[in-house]
């Protein structure tokens, strides 16, 4: 059966109210349970979601107010709830091992909020069931502003649309069909949870939130007019300036916050944004090659500004110690491990040990001849300093990040500073289905004794 392309509506992801407001903390009741979702025009799919939302919901937070979260787990596997890109204590990091219990087990996770602006997202992260348990609908949106963000005139309201991108593939009942690394049948392309959906814009400007929330696929984005458009932000928040940009490249876990000026299209112009990345011998390039279709309804005012200056990043500060990160996997496919520095991950083993307060260089290389990857680290955000021994001072990757692309071959070079709370966490590839098979390490943050 053949899913119409440009036939439902790309539907805006509804704002979590909190249960209660007390003081400086904000309360939230998650509820991740099993629901039928339309992702396919006139078809039902069961999914696993977070309050009964496919994706999950939206939770605005400001940074200085804590949010605490109860996630309270109706599902029959154990879920541990990670949300990427936060800056908090390990007891609330949602870590590989740190499970909630299945069928009713509840969790409490404070979030301090003691982080600038950033484009947050929840994800399950139990340890061999998270490349499924994502794929079967675990995301949520959590969007962190700070005044720095207020103060600039952006498209905001209606006009400020987060959108989660992500690939799928479905049976002919219209049920999602989960396969470990199975980047040759995920054809299917949804934005905010419906399959190629048009979505209506004003002839004005729009700012888009994009998540790549895929287990495997790598996007690049552009328009068919092959147009250009603003970037402003990516992991960690603005860029220091927009760019001018006529794509967007995102791996599984990075996200970019965008601006496309709508205003100088007629009424009745229909775009599509399509994807250029990666496709897969056997991914018909009329379905992984689009995304989504813009209709621009008719002219609007709009009095919203992107400001030559968004933002200054922090300083850098010096490093005092560097590492190196190797990531592969067996390409034969004869074991099905995944690797850093020759190990698969061990939940009990400590990989790296860092002195609390410390700021290091990392060099992490992709050591494999033809499967992308990428690398993520927990409780920080890091700058990337060079790419392939090109220093980066400009561009899309000069800014705060926390999860970095690493085609076959690429090295890059990150700097980060660990500080804040003393704990174990972990660094892995973004890809799923990876860091399911091994491909993730702990480090521990901790003052030395001595
Ligand atoms: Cu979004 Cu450890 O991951
Ligand atoms: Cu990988």
């Amino acid at each position: 059966t053949t899913i119409p392309q440009f036939a439902q509506a790309m539907p805006v992801p509804e704002v979590l109210q909190p249960v209660c407001d007390l003081g400086t903390t904000s309360y939230y009741d998650i509820s991740v349970e099993e629901a039928d979702a339309e992702i396919l025009p006139g078809r039902t799919t069961r999914v696993y979601t977070f309050n009964g939302s496919f994706p999950g919901p939206v939770i605005k937070a400001v940074s200085g107010r804590r949010v605490v979260v109860r996630q309270t787990n109706q599902l029959s596997v154990p879920t541990s709830i990670h949300l990427h890109g936060a800056h908090v204590p390990q007891s609330s990091d949602g870590s590989p091992g740190d499970l909630i219990a299945p069928q009713g087990g509840s969790k409490i996770y404070t979030y301090p909020n003691e982080q600038p602006h950033a484009n947050l997202w929840f994800h399950d992260h139990a340890h061999h069931q998270e490349s499924e348990t994502v794929y079967r609908g675990l995301t949520a949106t959590y969007l962190l502003t700070d005044d720095v963000e207020q103060r600039l005139n952006l498209p905001s309201g209606r006009y400020d649309v987060p959108i989660s991108l992500r690939d799928a593939r479905f049976d002919d009942s219209g049920q999602l069909v989960y396969e470990m690394v199975d980047f040759k049948s995920r054809n299917v392309q949804l934005a905010n949870g419906k399959a190629w959906p048009y979505f209506e814009v004003e002839a004005r400007k729009y700012r888009f939130r994009l998540f790549n929330t895929s287990n495997m696929r790598f996007y690049t984005l552009q328009l068919s007019d092959g147009s250009s458009f603003q970037q402003i932000g990516t992991d960690g928040g603005l860029l220091e300036k927009p760019l001018d940009v006529t794509s967007v490249s995102l791996s599984p876990g990075e996200r970019a916050d965008i601006v496309i000026d709508f205003s100088r299209y007629t009424a009745g112009t229909k775009l599509i944004l399509t994807n250029t990345g990666p496709i897969f011998p056997g991914n018909p390039v009329d379905q992984v090659g689009r995304i989504l279709q813009f209709r621009v309804t008719g002219p609007a005012t709009d009095t919203s500004v992107v400001p030559s200056a968004l933002r200054t990043l922090p300083a850098l500060g010096s490093a005092t110690v560097n590492r190196s990160f190797v990531l592969s996997i067996d390409e034969t496919g004869a074991t099905g491990d995944m690797y850093i520095n020759g190990k698969t991950y061990d939940m009990d083993r400590i990989d790296t040990e860092i002195e609390y307060g410390a700021t290091e260089i990392w060099t992490v290389h992709n050591g494999d001849a033809y499967t992308p990857h990428n690398f993520h680290i927990h409780l920080v955000q890091f700058r990337v300093l060079e790419r392939n021994g090109q220093p980066v001072t400009s561009g899309p990757e000069y800014g705060l990040k926390d999860t970095v692309a690493l085609m076959p071959g690429d090295t890059v070079k990150l700097q980060a500073t660990f500080t804040g709370y003393e704990g174990t966490y972990v660094y892995h590839c973004h890809v799923f289905d990876h860091a399911a098979m091994g491909m993730m390490g702990n480090f521990r943050v901790s003052r030395s004794t001595t």
